[in-house]
């Protein structure tokens, strides 16, 4: 059993109101009182969401995470919103790189490289997405893609700096989908990617990174998938709307 920090993360994405949000954080608050898991519990919630979730739940059984931040510190960016905004709310993690802010908003490594640096300045530990679409993977390309999605937004980093990153493998053919990968593939590319990292960074920086699997994790695929020696959790989007079907898969650890 390795020693890395296992992390069940949910993506509420955007869903939900203000009520409806700070409900659903109250009510996975009670239900990880009563238990005691073997996981960190997140939850992405939208912005507006932020500063009423870490006030309603225990910091010390949900972290809360922003699902973005701006690329610049502040100024005139009208409508962005800056990791030290974020990390003013209470909040401790940033999911960035999400496929979904890749394909539909255009962020370039270039620009997650900047936001990877203002939240770790800011105290954020970002959740940071790789993950091919169909087509890479059916042309045998899908190592290659994480290996540059990685290279391209973290290799800067120093080691230091590295050992602070959570990574979310997710392929983008899986995610809401209902295709999950299988146990086999998602193992197949954590161990690669952790050579990556060792290949970067030395054995003892990748063995302490948690690297989540994404992409229709749910109650009765997250066993499975967590019990492979890489995976460390899950960045969980649809199944992480309701605590009836979120705690299972925290409870999978
Ligand atoms: P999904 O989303 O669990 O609904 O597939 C995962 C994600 O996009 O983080």
């Amino acid at each position: 059993m390795n020693m890395r920090k296992k992390i069940v993360a949910g993506n509420w994405k955007m869903n939900m109101n203000l009520q409806e949000g700070v409900a659903l954080a109250e009510e996975l608050n009670e239900a990880l009182k009563a238990k005691s898991v073997k996981c960190d519990v997140v939850v992405g919630t939208p912005f507006i969401h932020l500063a009423s979730v870490a006030d309603a739940v225990d910091a010390s059984r949900i972290g809360v995470a922003a699902q973005n931040c701006a690329d610049k510190v502040s100024g005139a960016y009208t409508g962005e919103v800056s990791a030290a905004m974020v990390a003013s709310t209470g909040a401790k993690y940033v999911i960035l790189g999400h496929s979904e802010r890749r394909a539909y908003y255009h962020e370039t490594p270039e620009m997650l490289k900047e936001k990877v640096l203002l939240a770790l300045a800011n105290g954020l530990t970002p959740i940071f997405c790789i993950g091919e679409v169909l087509d890479e993977r059916e042309s045998g390309k899908h190592f290659e893609v994480v290996q540059s999605q990685i290279e391209a937004s973290l290799f800067g980093l120093s080691a230091d700096d590295f050992g602070r990153i959570v990574l979310a493998y997710e392929p983008v053919w899986a995610i809401g989908t209902g295709k999950t990968a299988s146990a086999a593939q998602a193992q197949e590319m954590h161990a690669f990617i952790r050579r990556t990292l060792t290949g970067k960074y030395g054995a003892e920086v990748a063995d302490r990174t948690s690297i989540l699997y994404g992409g229709s994790c749910n109650a009765s695929n997250a066993q499975e998938l967590f019990s492979n020696p890489d995976v460390d959790g899950g960045l969980i989007g649809g199944a992480s709307l309701g605590v009836d079907k979120f705690m299972p898969i925290i409870e999978a650890f």
